[in-house]
């Protein structure tokens, strides 16, 4: 793989914008619980996609801003990943399963960051966050891309896995604790309240 670069800036500002949406989908803190369960889905058998809906289904009604649904969605990959980290090379169905739902739920993820999330950040001025966050989902598609081309019980899956797991989880800790913060805190309660609907839309449809 690629040697990634990191240049991140801190450049922010505020933009206005009226437009209001109010959201029929929400998740909030209460999703946490739920976590073990959408995974458990995979072992089971359950369709790939069942975690996504599963969640979606089951803590509509319940308030949470859009950074709070990206950092549940964060805590459902490392889930998936923590899954297949724990299995070994004679459950090879398990594995193709459960990276089948990995493949599902960063899928959408990524779609609701690079369609709403990423193009606000660039709105308010955060285009070089913007971009090292997008190029690093190149990187993430890619693992998706070599971990699809291995055989399951190949020896060094969980290698793979274990640094696809590392470079998903320095993503993630860098959206959470830094770029989506400063967003955040630039945006007024109007804009707070777009984005939340929309990344709930995005992720209704997409699950
Ligand atoms: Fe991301
Ligand atoms: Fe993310």
């Amino acid at each position: 793989m690629a040697t990634r670069t990191r240049s991140r800036s801190s450049n922010h500002s505020s933009k206005g914008n009226s437009h209001r949406e109010s959201s029929a989908f929400s998740w909030g803190e209460s999703a946490g619980p739920l976590i073990g369960a959408a995974v458990a889905g995979a072992a089971l058998g359950f369709a790939a996609n069942f975690g996504r809906k599963f969640l979606t289904q089951a803590v509509s009604g319940v308030s949470g801003d859009w950074d709070e649904v990206l950092s549940t969605e964060h805590d459902l990959t490392e889930a998936i990943f923590d899954k297949m980290l724990a299995t070994d090379s004679s459950q090879t169905w398990k594995r193709s399963m459960l990276l089948m739902q990995l493949t599902h739920a960063l899928d959408n993820h990524a779609h609701e960051e690079e369609t709403i999330v990423y193009p606000a950040l660039r709105e308010a001025n955060e285009n070089v966050s913007a971009d090292e966050l997008n190029k690093e989902h190149g990187y993430i598609k890619t693992f998706l891309y070599e971990l699809g081309q291995m055989d399951s019980d190949d020896p060094s899956w969980l290698e793979k896995v274990r640094e696809f797991r590392d470079l998903v989880v320095e993503h993630a800790r860098m959206e959470e604790n830094e770029v989506f913060p400063r967003f955040k805190q630039a945006m007024n309660e109007e804009q707070n309240a777009k984005i939340t609907a929309l990344v709930n839309k995005d992720g209704f449809w997409m699950s």
